[in-house]
Formats: C-alpha cells, sequence, structure tokens
C-alpha cells in the first residue's frame, strides 16, 4: 500500500472540514445537511456570485424552519456560522473532503480533480456527486485516482435521506467506508454501490417507466389507466406518465437512452419511440405545461369529465371462475366476494355465463384457447395484485362489447372503478412489477450492491411502495419467475428472461434478499 493511501486508512480523523463545489441544487442541499451535522463546508463555484448566493439561500431556509419551529434557532446560526464563502479554490487547501457538484460534463469534472490535486493534501479525500457518469472515467488520469468516490445524493438532498457510495475500480475501499460513515453522520442511509450505469435507483427505476411505455406502445391501454392501475393496484404514489411528466422528458428520455445504451443495449431497459417523439414535439411535461396531460398554468392536472357508461344490470350475469387458475382461489374469491361479487362452482362455465380467468404472465387470448372457454364471453382479472377497489379485466380479441358490458356491471356493483384494457400477457401490474423484481435481482446477482441495500436504496430514492426483493418475495419468488418465464416465453423477448438470481431463489424455495456466501 502506498503512503498516501495509508494515510486514507482507518485511524483517519472525523471528516469535518469539507470542501463543496458547485453552489447550484445538488450544492446547496448537501452544504445543508453537511453544517447542519457539525462540519464545515466551504463553498466555491465558477460562477461569481453563485456560493455567496447559496449562503444566502441557505440562509433563508434556515430562518422558514426555525420559524416552523423545525430548527432551532441557536443550531441555525451555529450552522450558517460554519459556512464559508470561497473566491478561490486555493482555499480549499485544508479540506479533508471536497465533493463536486458541478455541470455533468466528463471533461469539467476530470479538469477540475486535476486542478483540486494540486491544491489539496494527499490525504484529502475527492467526491462527485455525479448521477450519470462513471467514477472510474471520472478518476482516469489522476494522479491518486484511489481518492475518489462517487457520493451521490438525490435532489432535493435534505429530505431523500438516501446516498450511494460509489467505488470506482480504482478506489481504496477506505475511502468508500470514510464516505458511508459521513454519509450515515449526515443523517442519511449510506449504501455501498459498484461503479455500474445508474448505480443501484437509476439503475432499478429503469423497469417502471420503460414496462409502462411497453405498455402504451402494445396499445394495452391509455396513458390515464395505465397510471391509475400502478397506483391503485400496485401502490406506487405515481403512475409512470405522471412521474415523467414530473420530472421532465428532457430529462428522463436521454437518461433512459443512456442507460440502455450504456448496458450495451439490454433489452430489459429498451425504451420506447413514444417519449422521443414527445420530446422533438416539446410535450416535456409539466413544466411545459403539457407532456402525457394537459396542465393549467398554475400546474394542475387538467382532468377531462368521467365518461359515464350506461350499464346492463348485473342481476341477471352470471360470472364463472375458472378452476384450471393455478394460484389459491379462495383468497380471490373470499376478496371478490367481500365486494358482492359471486362465481358459479361448477366445473365448466354455465351457458351464458361470463368466464373468468386469472393468468400469470400469460394473455387471456392463451388462457382461453387452452381452456376450451369461449372467447367471446371470457376475460381475465389479476389475481397478484389487490384490485378490489379498482378491478382490472382484461379482454381478449374475441371478447363481445355484450360481455364486456356484463362484467363491468358486475365488478362495478357499488361504486368500485373498473378498467377494461386489451389481451397481454401478464396483465399491467404483473408485468410491470414483475419486471421491477427482474431488474433488482439483476442487479443483486452482478454483485453491485448487497440485497438488503437495493432494497433501502429503491425505497428512499424511487419512493416504491416496498423494497422489489422483499416485493417479490411477498407475491412469492416462484409466481414472479412463473410470470416472467410466462411473459418470455409469450413476447419471445430477451427483455423477460428471468434472472439467475429469481430462478435459483425461487427453485430453493429461499428468500430474494437471501446473499450468496
Ligand atoms: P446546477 O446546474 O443546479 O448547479 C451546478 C453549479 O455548478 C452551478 O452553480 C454552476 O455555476 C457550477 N459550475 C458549473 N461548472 C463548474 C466548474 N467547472 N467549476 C465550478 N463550478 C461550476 O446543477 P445540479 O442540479 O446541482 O447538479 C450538479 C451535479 O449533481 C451534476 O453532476 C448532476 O448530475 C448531479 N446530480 C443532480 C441531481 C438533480 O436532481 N439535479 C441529482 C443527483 C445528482
Amino acid at each position: 500500500m502506498s503512503a498516501q493511501l495509508d494515510t486514507l486508512t482507518g485511524s483517519t480523523p472525523a471528516i469535518t472540514q469539507v470542501g463543496l463545489i458547485g453552489c447550484g441544487v445538488m450544492g446547496r442541499g448537501i452544504a445543508q445537511i453537511a453544517v447542519l451535522s457539525g462540519c464545515h463546508v466551504h463553498l466555491a463555484d465558477a460562477n461569481a456570485g453563485a456560493a455567496i448566493a447559496a449562503r444566502g439561500a441557505l440562509a433563508d431556509s434556515f430562518g422558514m424552519l426555525v420559524t416552523k419551529g423545525r430548527l432551532d434557532a441557536a443550531r441555525a446560526d451555529a450552522a450558517l456560522a460554519r459556512l464559508t464563502v470561497c473566491d478561490e479554490l486555493t482555499q480549499l487547501s485544508g479540506c479533508q473532503l471536497v465533493i463536486e457538484a458541478i455541470v455533468e460534463d466528463l471533461a469539467a469534472k476530470k479538469s477540475l480533480f486535476a486542478q483540486l490535486e494540486q491544491i489539496v493534501p494527499a490525504d484529502t479525500i475527492l467526491a462527485t456527486n455525479t448521477s450519470s457518469l462513471s467514477v472510474t472515467a471520472i478518476a482516469a488520469g489522476m494522479q491518486q485516482p484511489h481518492r475518489l468516490a462517487g457520493f451521490h445524493f438525490f435532489n432535493p438532498v435534505p429530505l431523500m435521506k438516501i446516498v450511494e457510495v460509489v467505488g470506482g475500480i480504482l478506489t481504496a475501499p477506505a475511502v468508500v467506508d470514510q464516505l458511508l460513515a459521513l454519509g450515515t453522520r449526515w443523517g442519511h442511509t449510506a449504501v455501498r454501490a459498484k461503479d455500474t450505469p445508474g448505480f443501484i435507483v437509476n439503475h432499478a427505476g429503469r423497469g417502471f417507466g420503460t414496462e409502462g411505455l411497453r405498455v402504451l406502445a402494445e396499445g394495452i391501454c391509455s396513458v390515464p389507466i395505465l397510471d391509475q392501475i400502478l397506483r391503485d393496484c400496485a401502490g406506487f404514489k405515481l403512475g409512470p406518465c405522471e412521474l415523467m411528466d414530473m420530472t421532465g422528458l428532457d430529462v428522463s428520455h436521454p437518461v433512459m437512452e443512456s442507460i440502455y445504451h450504456q448496458y450495451f443495449e439490454e433489452p430489459r431497459f429498451r425504451p420506447q419511440g413514444l417519449t422521443r417523439q414527445m420530446l422533438a414535439a416539446g410535450l416535456l411535461g409539466k413544466k411545459a405545461g403539457r407532456g402525457f396531460y394537459q396542465y393549467d398554468a398554475a400546474g394542475r392536472k387538467i382532468i377531462g369529465p368521467d365518461v359515464v357508461v350506461s350499464l346492463p344490470s348485473a342481476a341477471s350475469t352470471t360470472l364463472w371462475l375458472s378452476p384450471a387458475s393455478d394460484m389459491a382461489h379462495p383468497a380471490l374469491a373470499a376478496r371478490l366476494r367481500e365486494g358482492g361479487i359471486t362465481f358459479a362452482h361448477t366445473d365448466r362455465p354455465p351457458s351464458g355465463a361470463v368466464c373468468i380467468v386469472t393468468p400469470l404472465g400469460e394473455d387471456c387470448t392463451t388462457y382461453a384457447v387452452r381452456e376450451s372457454l369461449d372467447p367471446s364471453r371470457t376475460m381475465a382479472i389479476d389475481i397478484l395484485f389487490d384490485t378490489s377497489a379498482h378491478h382490472v379485466l382484461m379482454t381478449n380479441p374475441a371478447t363481445t362489447p355484450d360481455c364486456i358490458a356484463e362484467a363491468r356491471a358486475v365488478f362495478g356493483k357499488g361504486g368500485a372503478r373498473v378498467s377494461v384494457i386489451r389481451d397481454s400477457p401478464g396483465l399491467i401490474a404483473q408485468r410491470v412489477v414483475g419486471h421491477i423484481v427482474n431488474i433488482a435481482c439483476e442487479i443483486a446477482q452482478q454483485g453491485i450492491a448487497a440485497p438488503a441495500d437495493i432494497d433501502r436504496a429503491v425505497v428512499l430514492g424511487l419512493g416504491y411502495p416496498r423494497g422489489p426483493l422483499a416485493w417479490g418475495d411477498a407475491l412469492g419468488a416462484s409466481t414472479v419467475l412463473t410470470v416472467l418465464a410466462n411473459l418470455f416465453q409469450q413476447t419471445g423477448d430477451p427483455r423477460y428472461r428471468p434472472s439467475g438470481w429469481l430462478q435459483r431463489r425461487a427453485r430453493l424455495q429461499l428468500s430474494l434478499l437471501h446473499p450468496e456466501q
């Protein structure tokens, strides 16, 4: 171990002097949590006046927190006193850690670290807040690449309590350990990640948007129905289109393309043409007033009037639930019975009944043909997700309008929401959540992060209702495997090939969080 590396291990004193270069939205956020945790922060920015403006903005937000009673006035004053504005990078010479949060440009970051190496001592840790560049590539060419690591925070930093600590190929493990400890001291959940495109959170997040877009591309349902199903049945706070509208397609679409290409056209991350076209047309989302939805001047979604569908009486309709459904009927039947929906219990459907089938990763057509059911009277529902508040009925191309209207009437009894979608393998929640679980399994398989850290990072970084590996366990690893294997078989698309991590744990009946020794 070199002399310099040695100074970065074990006995290094706790970091208290932090340089922060780039005083935009991220730099300010990082400075806020650092000074509130007792560190001295030295702010610098290429843009004259930006550091002073950042200090002013932090003083304002501390003032607001004090007014709201969420921050003690003395603590706010002490924190502000620990914030110094620097005119020159040379003023960072006494820092134990320098974090950059400048423009996302490889050449700019490399040039900044080359300058810093001439200014700070050999034992100063250097960190990048990059979200999309390779830490290894940023470190390449540095005199001491072992001292650079990724320290990736999320926006807004004080509220998004997660930081990914990313070791590049040459990063010293001690540097990663120090940043993990510091992130924790600053009140965040700090997780260790390998230097791979998207690290953990932006990698795990590829499934939701791209699979939502794939559902739209296949013409399965409309944008509002897609979003509503994923909110109501799978528990996401926002549907994929609502999320893309909020983030802005000028950000989301390039990230989708970039991660897809960085993984050498991995089909699991394949974007769709729709967002590229919307981007070209300037339909960026909320900030442009129009994206997947339209927004008024105050940024509120303009919601169209509810379409009133006139329904036949539900009383005369007999529903028949296929006993061939491979999942436990009792749970489903009980759930539906609670909502006043009952089924005929016969081996074959009574004459005129609406046949309800429950595919896993299959489409309605395949199921109806295999079971020799009348396709014109057959529809599918999802048994993996609790759809009692929002019933999702999937037709097949032969389902008649009468059958659809009858099923709508029965399932909509008592005012429950009913959506009718077109045939697709795996309905919607199954295929979107299955895809997310599969990607998380592959992140674990590739050793990008520890299984528990993947779940922690996704819940905190993406706000999903559960960590994807724990979610897969709750659905049943072998059930998720069935969904994906059927999706893969029906579409022939390697996008859905089940990860080895999932396959082995499903077969061994192990948790998806079970690490390899
Ligand atoms: P920003 O545009 O709000 O702020 C960047 C600041 O850096 C500006 O004040 C600019 O004057 C300054 N700057 C630019 N080039 C410089 C240089 N060569 N030397 C010194 N100062 C320079 O950018 P933002 O959003 O704060 O992003 C900063 C970094 O954080 C980027 O690498 C970005 O990818 C990353 N990031 C951004 C997130 C976000 O949601 N905005 C989330 C996570 C990471």
